[in-house]
């Protein structure tokens, strides 16, 4: 289990793009070591497979992935048949992603980038895809526009964020006698993020490698659903795919830390298309 601690002290100003960059490139080691290592419950057993459930064919087509980090899932699109391009701010997580690229080459093009200054011409791509990042940048309204901008008529994009309903800035777990969790108490919906630093590390990392490594160190940028929602219909998209995944009980019992994702959605997937 993620165990999320919300520090509040940062609130106010918009965080900015390049102190965005330091934390992700100080979270990138332990990340790339601990997920690689299968401690990534809910990115392998949940969030990941839901998306590429969803995903279309996208055999032959030219994708890129927004905030690839250390390119799990770019890998995996690009196994699925599509060009991948691939960019990241962080160029610790790049030098991951690459080095994979060089061990077995996909033909996965990686570029230093922010999401808001696209390196990439307009219309250039079939699709787009941003797994777990959008929420995680400065300046959404940009991100969103940019990939509108690179992607050819009728393309699609899709990404994954925190769901904005219940990932907000007060929240709770309740449980029963058990220890089992029952209900979420959330609040402070409207409340947007501007770069508030939540801290933990992945729940399954085995314990020598959590006193190893500092917890993971993660600016916020959240907003209301509406105006995620928004935002994408004023670019000028058209909403076409909405999945909250939930795991199956088969699922929970293998990973048990999954159940919290039983009782709430914790993950929100989106479809749009230009
Ligand atoms: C939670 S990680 C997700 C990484 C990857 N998509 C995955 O699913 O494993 C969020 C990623 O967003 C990247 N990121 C944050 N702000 C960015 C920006 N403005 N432009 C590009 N990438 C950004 C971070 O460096 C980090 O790699």
């Amino acid at each position: 289990l993620c165990k999320f601690e919300l520090i509040r002290g940062l609130k106010g100003e918009l965080l900015k793009q390049d102190e965005v960059a330091k934390f992700w490139n100080q979270n990138a080691e332990a990340w790339t070591k601990l997920s690689r290592m299968g401690c990534d419950i809910y990115r392998d057993h949940l969030n990941t497979p839901a998306f590429f459930e969803i995903l279309p064919n996208i055999n032959s087509l030219k994708g890129l992935d927004i905030g690839c980090g250390e390119g799990h899932n770019t890998r995996k699109a690009a196994q699925s048949g599509a060009k991948m391009s691939a960019i990241d701010i962080s160029s610790e997580f790049l030098k991951y992603a690459e080095e994979s690229e060089e061990k077995e080459p996909l033909g996965i093009e990686y570029k230093k980038a922010n999401a808001i200054a696209l390196p990439f011409g307009n219309n250039a791509f079939d699709f787009a895809m941003a797994n777990m990042s959008l929420m995680d940048m400065p300046e959404i309204e940009k991100a969103i526009k940019e990939a509108y901008r690179i992607l050819k008529p009728t393309g699609f994009f899709q990404f994954s964020i925190l769901h904005p309903c219940f990932h907000t800035l007060a929240w709770e777990w309740i449980k029963d006698e058990n220890e089992k969790p029952t209900a979420l108490k959330c609040g402070n919906y409207f409340t947007e993020l501007n770069g508030e630093l939540e801290e933990w590390i992945f729940g399954a990392a085995p314990d020598e490698l959590k006193q190893k490594y500092s917890k993971f160190r993660i600016p916020r940028f959240a907003m209301p659903l509406s105006k995620w929602l928004n935002l994408l219909i004023e670019t000028g998209f058209t909403l076409e795919k909405f999945y909250e995944p939930m795991p199956d009980d088969e699922t929970v019992k293998k990973y048990p830390s999954l159940s919290y994702t039983q009782v709430i959605a914790w993950f929100l997937i989106i479809r749009c298309r230009k």
